[in-house]
């Protein structure tokens, strides 16, 4: 039931508890619901709004993509997100991304050929898949008139919203991070672009609970993915992957998970796609947690916490929560885009995994640098995180959840220059540097590394050292 007394006829936010389900306009800025503190989704009236009558109907914003609204990889679907008027829709040409056929990597996983696929994310203008939530998240924002947008980021987030601030002058960007807790590839975007940056001490799942307070006392817009509308933008890298495989849906989409926004967005793209009888099958979910930051696969996987139709025995959450604080353990992974222990969107992806019939797994730094070597190898490249959806397809595939035929697509979901220090690492001959990047967090071995060779600087050797390597 939409709300009343809307500017959009249409959309409406509507808390995800089921036993409060309470309902308000998008006009409201709201990151938690006003009424019992759960998440808010963004839905939608189908009856009075234009969805496409089929998914293959969507082929045709590319004969119109000098328009800006049907070039970006978000905002061609946006009948399928229609919260916003069309002149409120910001983009900078998001979502020009690319789902590549890798067999390297389907070796590596051990699947067959053709059935492995890599959904590029890295090739957003700010090099994330954030981008994709950051237009919606703007989008909303200039409709309610923000001046001011803040997010907790591990870098990533950070990096998006300072661009999208920087390239549309809407909006002033505050960032906060933790401190050493974020790569230089992203720090350094976010000090580019200009944003107001504020390095706390502690880690991100700190930094998220400040930014939430500060946000709140000074009415500035969140843009973390408790923004509902953040995820409405996120649900089209699922469309933008049904529409590479000519809206055939795979057998799995494999993802990592960190504060659970991507596999909370794609669980509510598939189950609003078969609401609309636009698909006829949902694919099962798969979401790796880095095994130093594996809150869901803790729940979900040793203490049986599920959805349960919106019944989901949140006590199981707060006492792991307790217990996390009692013994003082934070996050801890390589994968620093992912070193998060209290994921904001935990109810939403458990709904998500119960829709798509998931499964959650944790992978350790060695499997998600051994795999991202594998990624690179196979020439697109990713950071750490995004590796973990190989890993964790890889141990799925070992297990024989995955079998050798099901068709799988694995989320890589940020550039591979974001983070070089840990490639470099992986690949140097030079042991301390190893040691000091990697070695303390249980990193012993780089099977797929790919040594520089040192040599002096005279012709003959330079000649026989690359001869050797024919
Ligand atoms: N991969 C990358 C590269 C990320 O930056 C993130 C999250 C994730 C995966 C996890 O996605 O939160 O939707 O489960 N980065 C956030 C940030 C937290 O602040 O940039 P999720």
């Amino acid at each position: 039931m939409p709300a009343t007394q809307s500017s959009n006829p249409v959309a409406f936010q509507k808390c995800i508890g089921i036993e409060c389900g309470a309902t308000y306009s998008v006009d409201e800025v709201h990151v938690a619901c006003p009424q019992c503190g759960d998440l808010l989704d963004v839905c939608y009236d189908w009856a009075r709004a234009t969805p496409p009558a089929s998914l293959s109907q969507l082929e045709q914003a590319w004969a119109r993509r000098s328009d800006p609204l049907e070039f970006s990889g978000v905002w061609r679907f946006r009948n399928l997100l229609p919260f916003a008027s069309r002149e409120q829709i910001v983009t900078v040409g998001e979502g020009q991304t690319l789902l590549q056929r890798s067999d390297s990597v389907a070796d590596y996983v051990q699947l067959g050929s053709g059935r492995l696929f890599l959904q590029y994310e890295g090739m957003n203008p700010s090099g994330s898949f954030k981008d994709n939530g950051m237009s919606a998240a703007f989008t909303h924002a200039r409709g309610v008139g923000a001046t001011r947008a803040a997010c907790a980021s591990t870098g990533n987030t950070s990096a998006s919203l300072a661009m999208y601030s920087a390239t549309t002058r809407l909006m002033q960007s505050i960032i906060f991070i933790g401190s050493g807790k974020i790569s230089y590839g992203k720090l350094s975007q976010a000090l580019d672009y200009g944003a107001l940056t504020i390095q706390i001490v502690g880690d991100f799942d700190d930094a998220m609970q400040r930014v939430q307070q500060v946000s709140r006392d000074l009415g500035i817009y969140l843009v973390n993915s408790v923004n509902p509308f953040r995820l409405e933008g996120q649900k089209t890298i699922m469309f933008r992957v049904l529409e590479a495989l000519r809206w055939e849906v795979p057998d799995w989409i494999v993802v990592p998970g960190g504060n659970l926004g991507n596999s909370s967005a794609f669980g509510k793209a598939f189950a609003e796609l078969r609401d609309l009888g636009l698909i006829n099958r949902l694919p099962r979910l798969a979401v790796i947690n880095a095994a130093g930051a594996n809150t869901l696969y803790e729940l979900f996987e040793r203490r049986g916490l599920r959805w349960n139709g919106g019944r989901a025995d949140m006590s199981i959450a707060q006492q792991y929560y307790a217990e996390l604080d009692a013994a003082k353990r934070k996050a801890s992974t390589l994968a620093s885009a992912i070193e998060i222990n209290r994921p904001v969107n935990l109810r939403k992806c458990l709904r998500a995994l119960e829709t798509c019939n998931g499964v959650v797994r944790e992978v350790t730094d060695q499997e998600i640098l051994d795999a991202k070597a594998r990624v690179g190898a196979g020439g697109i490249g990713c950071e750490p995180a995004s590796a973990a959806s190989v890993a964790g397809a890889k141990r799925l595939r070992a297990e024989g959840i995955i079998s050798e035929s099901d068709r799988v697509v694995c989320i890589l979901t940020g550039h591979q220059l974001k983070d070089p220090d840990v490639t470099v690492a992986y690949h140097s001959s030079d042991r301390e540097r190893f040691e000091r990047v990697l070695g303390q967090r249980g990193v012993t071995a780089a099977p797929f590394s790919n040594r520089p060779i040192a040599v002096a600087n005279d012709l003959q050797e330079i000649i026989r050292a690359i001869e050797a390597r024919r």
